[in-house]
């Protein structure tokens, strides 16, 4: 993304939010629904418009789960690794994923189509192995089902 579309993003947020400091979470909120992640220079603006410290925004983006600092996939992929899913064969089922996208489990694909992801029980253990794909609960996978779900996205 050009620097200058970045700093009109971040010029917006910190407007919506008149500068308020109070509100980075906010601020940051919308910088990452804008771009779908925080790139660097757009942490660095954050901090310059609204007087705090750069530190101060890197911890307030790490800190929360829902920040992220690297570019994500238009799908997130959860692979439940919770003891349930496991003793069905989860770790497999998670291989294969990462077979086929050419991935590993926290990283994003290069056309950043989907970011793989590992979780720990989402409460839906009778129909395990579960692979969560965005909104969608995806149960009883198997090794060889893995390719079929994965072309359900665009
Ligand atoms: S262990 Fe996977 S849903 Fe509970």
């Amino acid at each position: 993304m050009a620097v200058k579309k970045q700093q009109e993003i971040v010029k917006q947020a910190l407007q919506k939010h008149q500068h308020d400091k109070s509100l980075l979470v906010d601020v940051l909120q919308d910088i990452q629904a804008e771009v779908g992640y925080l790139p660097q220079e757009m942490l660095e603006e954050t901090g310059r418009g609204l007087g705090v410290p750069v530190s101060r925004v890197y911890s307030v983006a790490t800190f929360f789960k829902a920040f992220s600092l690297k570019p994500r996939g238009r799908h997130l992929i959860n692979v439940c690794l919770g003891t349930a899913c496991h003793v069905r064969g989860s770790d497999k089922v998670l291989a294969e994923i990462e077979k086929e996208l050419k991935i590993k489990a926290g990283q994003t694909t290069k056309d950043l189509k989907f970011t793989l992801e590992t979780v720990n029980c989402v409460g839906a253990c009778a129909l395990g192995p579960m692979v969560i794909v965005g909104e969608d609960y995806h149960g009883e996978m198997t090794p060889e089902g893995v390719a079929s779900v994965l072309q359900q996205y665009k």
